[in-house]
């Protein structure tokens, strides 16, 4: 019998590494491999399970929706998903939203966006500065978007109307601004690179820079919203709000939905202008509404930025070159290329965590994550170097 690698090996176009284990079920902050061993969690689908694998609550709505209705397109209206935008907006900031099923979706709406706003109030104006290590996803817009030659390059010619500059850096956004520039994309926390946190003031300062300029800010909030940073939303950190934010990743706990919201200044789209067939469909916006919940009822925004902190000191404790990041977003890195060995060291321990390239390790917990397990982190890692 063939294995489940192997299969795969055989079936699945080859996008990605993965590592050699096969899960079948979570609990919490578990995951459970085919052969019944147990691993703590400390990436959570790449920081999707805001509240832990097989959180009750979102089993029971997901049940209880499937029960009653998965899917009707967006031709009809149905309660759930315009329940989820009125709660989201509650949360941030006075906007409207377009629900679509991911990350790069989510900005794809928010490019768009931005170029019929520019066709409207800047006289055309089209290109949109990001930023260097960025990423925003994997559609042909998105990654010429990210700052990221290797998820681009292959796929040339790119979409025009991107430019990048260095992060943290608000002279090059302002070097960068022409009579072309609609807008400023940017993440909040780096977080695909590797964690690198936006610098006190950057963010308010490239607010400043867009008011004084009449530019759209976009933030991409995909993997910094909904509580990951100890803020619901981690431009909440620096007072300011964007004109356009993206989410997606935790919001359906699992499920897959992305959200793009538009403040009244940017909510340009009309009927006929976008659209997604599965986009905010009852399932996934049951589901997105159980996990609010929980986070609320739980709060679990305070206890992330409590939990970062102890994470942080944990990861500080373990003598790394550099320890950064933002709540319960947090990387460390090797001056020694042996991130990945780590990677597979800690694995064979029953830990979970992310080398996002030789050098650095990522850790996106789910925000249940408590003080027991994180001292039992600290031990594997320990061992593990
Ligand atoms: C900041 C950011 N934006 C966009 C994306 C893309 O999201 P998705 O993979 O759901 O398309 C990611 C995924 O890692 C991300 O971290």
């Amino acid at each position: 019998m063939p294995t489940t690698p192997e299969l795969a090996d055989r079936y699945l176009m080859q996008t990605g590494r993965r590592l050699p284990v096969t899960f079948v079920r979570g609990r919490g902050c578990l995951l459970f491999d085919d052969s019944g061993r147990e691993y703590l969690d400390l990436v959570a689908g790449i920081a999707v399970n805001l509240i832990g694998h097989a959180h009750p609550d979102v089993v029971a709505a997901v049940t209880a929706q499937a029960g009653a209705l998965i899917h009707t397109s967006n031709l009809y209206f149905t309660q759930p998903q315009v329940e989820l935008a009125q709660r989201l907006v509650g949360l941030s900031f006075p906007s409207r939203v377009f629900f679509c099923n991911s990350g790069s979706e989510a900005n794809e709406a928010a490019i768009k966006i931005a170029r019929k706003w520019g066709t409207r109030n800047r006289d055309s104006a089209f290109e949109i500065i990001t930023t260097t290590g960025s990423f925003h996803g994997r559609t042909l817009a998105a990654v010429t978007a990210g700052g990221q030659h290797k998820y681009s390059d292959p796929f040339k010619p790119l979409p025009e109307g991107f430019v990048h500059v260095a992060y943290n850096d608000l002279n090059a956004i302002k070097e960068a601004t022409s009579a072309r520039t609609v807008a400023v994309m940017l993440e909040p926390v780096m977080g695909e690179i590797g964690v690198i946190p936006a610098a006190p003031g950057y963010l308010a300062g490239v607010r400043s820079w867009c008011d004084e300029h009449n530019l759209l800010l976009i933030l991409d909030e995909v993997q910094t919203g909904l509580g990951r940073t100890g803020r619901w939303f981690a431009h909440q950190h620096h007072g300011i709000t964007p004109d356009v934010m993206t989410l997606a990743k935790g919001l359906g706990g699992g499920l897959p939905i992305g959200a793009c919201l538009a403040a009244p200044r940017a909510d340009v789209f009309e009927p006929g202008d976008h659209g997604s067939t599965f986009g905010g469909n009852p399932l996934a916006c049951s589901a997105a509404l159980a996990v609010l919940s929980v986070i609320e009822r739980d709060g679990l925004v305070g206890h992330a930025a409590e939990m970062g902190d102890v994470l942080h000191e944990a990861l500080l404790d373990l003598g790394a070159k550099e320890v950064r990041g933002l709540g319960l977003m947090q990387a460390f890195e090797f001056d020694e290329p042996r991130a990945k060995a780590f990677q597979q060291s800690c694995l064979d321990a029953g830990l979970i965590v992310n080398a996002v390239d030789e050098h650095s390790v990522r850790l996106v917990p789910p925000l249940i994550i408590g003080n027991a397990e994180i001292d039992g982190a600290h031990t594997t890692m320990r061992g593990a170097l």
